[in-house]
């Protein structure tokens, strides 16, 4: 079958018709697109035109996180999850944290990088001889980009060379490093580092007969070492004791640390408790309008920077103090991308007091530490399931199309009763039986 082409040319309806011509989707069901039309046809026509090939808006519930105190300011934080229990996770840890002094953050670099990657068949001294000219031809290339970023404390902070030719035969690196102030910077640094490229390649003393630049590619670069946010928790031990009456504080807090060991030594165990962690950020990203996916890609190859993946935190347990931390790399913005277009980000950012994107950095890193934080507190008390399910009853509720007098029953009876399934479905059907 030859591929099928120009399905963005199509209207709603016409893409519609064609997904269910060509799908299992019905036509009934496609009318569920209309209810998730935004009233407004301005925005509706926003959101039809942030992506190709559009055919409708995809609904996430949305909660906050209250009492989350961040450096003794207090937010109520925005989270967008598809996952039951997180904000519930995330909430008791941020109240309980709140009355021991809460969340401390800082922001130790800002730095992001992009790279031209480029061959050139010329001498290698040569080139790193005329690489100083070379910087200076391509600030000045790039000024015009750059000035409205200046103004704003930001723009090209240093350009190298970076020879890899004994990787790669010819294969070099122009690396530039960038402050983008509260912009994420994609866009910003993607074009520059165009420009920087077409300049190479018009650069006389690289471009001869006999020896040329010939570019590769050039694009950011998602891993941002040097665009750090840390965020961290700290009480004495004794106040501890708050979390789970059944375990000592010193008991809980040894636990605690071994937990922490274990996912700074194991895969298995890094990969799920790094996975709470991102409960939160990307909660707080998706919210605010952000790229999740650079910051987990980013994060995760940081996680692994001495060659082992391991746990993004840390515990210092001594006699006396109990500190909790976490550090990772996180490249994001409160102004372009979505920010200024889509409402509920407005609403997002409105929620968490216009904050700039340093600030939006060590909130989304608390929401990450006080989602994993409560998750390894759960693993080494009660399990993670009695909370997990108790939150997730709801959705098992909604997939047996309970009435509200069946609900109420079933959150009743299963207050102090493990929740499945099969218990569930049984309860239910158990309680028709009686009422019919
Ligand atoms: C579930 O979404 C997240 C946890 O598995 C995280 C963890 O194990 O640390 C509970």
């Amino acid at each position: 079958m030859s591929p099928f082409s120009g399905f963005s040319k199509l209207n709603l309806e016409q893409r519609i018709a064609y997904i269910v011509q060509n799908s299992h989707l019905n036509s009934s069901d496609a009318h569920r697109f209309d209810d998730y039309r935004a009233p407004d046809e301005n925005q509706q026509r926003v959101y039809s035109e942030m992506i190709e090939n559009y055919i409708g808006n995809f609904p996430l519930p949305m909660g906050v996180v209250t009492n989350m105190v961040i450096n003794d300011e207090t937010f109520i934080v925005p989270f967008v999850t598809e996952e039951s229990s997180v904000i519930a996770a995330a909430s008791k840890a941020a109240k309980f944290w709140a009355e021991r002094g809460g969340f401390k953050a800082t922001i130790p670099e800002m730095v992001k990088k992009g790279q031209v990657h480029f061959t050139w068949n010329g001498k290698q001294q040569l080139i790193k001889e005329l690489f100083p000219l070379i910087r200076e031809k391509l600030f000045e290339a790039t000024q015009a980009l750059t000035e409205k970023m200046r103004q704003r404390d930001g723009g090209i902070t240093a350009i190298h060379l970076i020879d890899k030719t004994n990787e790669l035969p010819d294969y070099y690196q122009v690396d530039v490093s960038f402050q983008t102030a509260d912009a994420m910077g994609a866009n910003f640094i993607n074009t520059c580092l165009e420009k920087i490229s077409s300049e190479l390649q018009d650069i006389g003393e690289l471009n001869s007969e006999d020896c040329r630049v010939e570019i590769i590619m050039a694009i950011l670069s998602n891993y941002t070492p040097e665009c750090l946010v840390r965020c961290w928790l700290e009480c004495p031990v004794e106040k501890l004791d708050g979390w789970n009456k059944e375990l000592s504080y010193n008991a809980f807090a040894s636990k605690f640390k071994q937990s922490v060991d274990i996912a700074n030594l194991d895969i298995s165990r890094a990969v799920t408790h790094n996975k709470g962690i991102f409960n939160g950020i990307d909660a707080v990203l998706l919210a605010t309008g952000n790229d999740w996916r650079a910051t987990s890609a980013s994060a995760h190859a940081y996680a692994s920077r001495d060659g082992k993946y391991r746990g993004l935190t840390t515990v210092r347990l001594t006699d006396k103090t109990f500190t909790y931390e976490l550090e990772l790399p996180m490249a994001i913005g409160t102004v372009g991308g979505i920010t200024g277009i889509h409402p509920i980000v407005k609403n997002s950012l409105a929620i968490l007091k216009y904050p700039d994107a340093q600030k939006l950095m060590m909130i989304a890193a608390s929401a990450g530490l006080a989602s994993n934080f409560a998750a390894i507190a759960s693993l080494i008390t009660t399990g993670i399931q009695a909370g997990h399910m108790k939150m997730h009853l709801s959705n098992i509720l909604n997939q047996l199309s309970a009435s509200p007098f069946e609900s109420d029953n079933a959150r009743s009876y299963f207050l102090d009763k493990a929740v499945s399934f099969a218990a569930v479905e049984a309860f239910i059907m158990q309680l028709r039986h009686k009422t019919t």
